[in-house]
């Protein structure tokens, strides 16, 4: 047993004085007195054999042995409130947090899906990060994430991942562009036209080049943008045509503002994925949400998937 043996208590105190960067807001913050904090933290000073904090003028800062304990601190707080939610799965209770992120174009089912999650789950508190393909496996390589949606994952990384539901991409034209009275377009007929895109880096934009490279054929682009909102407005402003998953248009179909392409070797079909690193050990809350997406998020989904092209 180490000789470092501090209450919880007092390291409640200690995390809240560096959080907050004094002992007066430390003692709002835990409705305590000011004497009270700083014997607190007096105690812990006594348990470590060091100060934990140096004082500049009026402001005070952790000393190195501080950022030490306060990093300490942080952990073991991290690992109780996983622990508490195990406790609570274990005795049925379903609540905790859960970190998802998913791809831009899985955003429009995504918070949906989630929707449907947490009114089945009130107690989870859910942080949603919606961003690009590249940003999420950056954040899978950083363990940012408990879960995430994304397109196809790269083969090369230590990921599992699961298909849950399909993603077909369209070309996509303003209701008045003459293409749109046109069938069987052949690829090489778009090599003329010019394509508003999403940003590199955009899981989309990546599986569209390798459709045309694929085949042989150059894009010529229009414009690059980063939101599939902003393409969208720009396709119907005739600024050129757009590729895009088709969850991301059930609107603009359905009131006939862009039209959908008859175009040979589309829709390319492609897939979503729910994805975790592989040995990362799901909390409880994290299992009921891969179950949830597994089974009902696809069902859910299934007008969506089922359009005709
Ligand atoms: P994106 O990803 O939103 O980054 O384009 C979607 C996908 O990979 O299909």
């Amino acid at each position: 047993m180490g000789k470092l043996n501090p209450t919880l208590r007092q390291l409640r105190v200690f995390e809240s004085v560096v959080e907050q960067g004094g002992f007066t807001r430390a003692a709002e913050k835990l409705h305590l007195s000011q004497p009270a904090v700083s014997i607190q933290v007096k105690q812990l000073e006594g348990v470590v054999g060091m100060p934990l904090f140096d004082q500049l003028g009026k402001k005070i800062y952790p000393t190195d042995a501080g950022r030490a304990l306060y990093e300490c601190a942080q952990n073991i707080f991290a690992q109780l409130e996983d622990t508490e939610e195990v406790i609570d799965a274990l005795k049925g209770v379903k609540r905790g947090r859960l970190k998802v992120a998913v791809a831009t174009t899985a955003g429009y089912f995504a918070t949906r899906m989630l929707a449907a999650f947490a009114g089945r789950y009130p107690e989870i508190i859910i942080r949603l990060d919606v961003t690009n393909r590249l940003s999420l496996l950056e954040q899978l390589d950083e363990n940012a994430q408990d879960m995430v949606i994304m397109g196809e994952p790269p083969a090369d990384r230590d990921l599992l991942a699961t298909a849950f539901m399909e993603n077909p991409l369209v070309v996509v034209a303003a209701a008045d562009h003459p293409l749109t009275r046109c069938e069987r377009i052949p690829l090489t007929d778009l090599q003329d036209q010019r394509f508003v895109v999403r940003e590199p880096g955009s899981g989309t934009r990546a599986a569209v080049q390798r459709f045309f490279d694929a085949e042989g054929v150059s894009m010529r682009f229009a414009m690059e943008m980063s939101s599939n909102e902003a393409i969208k407005q720009a396709v119907q402003a005739g600024l050129g045509l757009g590729i895009s998953s088709l969850n991301t248009m059930e609107l603009e179909l359905e009131t006939g503002r862009l039209v959908v392409l008859d175009v040979v070797g589309f829709p390319i079909l492609r897939y979503w994925y729910l994805v975790q690193r592989s040995g990362k050990r799901l909390s409880p809350v994290g299992v009921l949400f891969r179950d949830f997406v597994l089974s009902e998020g696809a069902q859910a989904e299934c007008g969506l998937t089922s359009k005709k092209c």
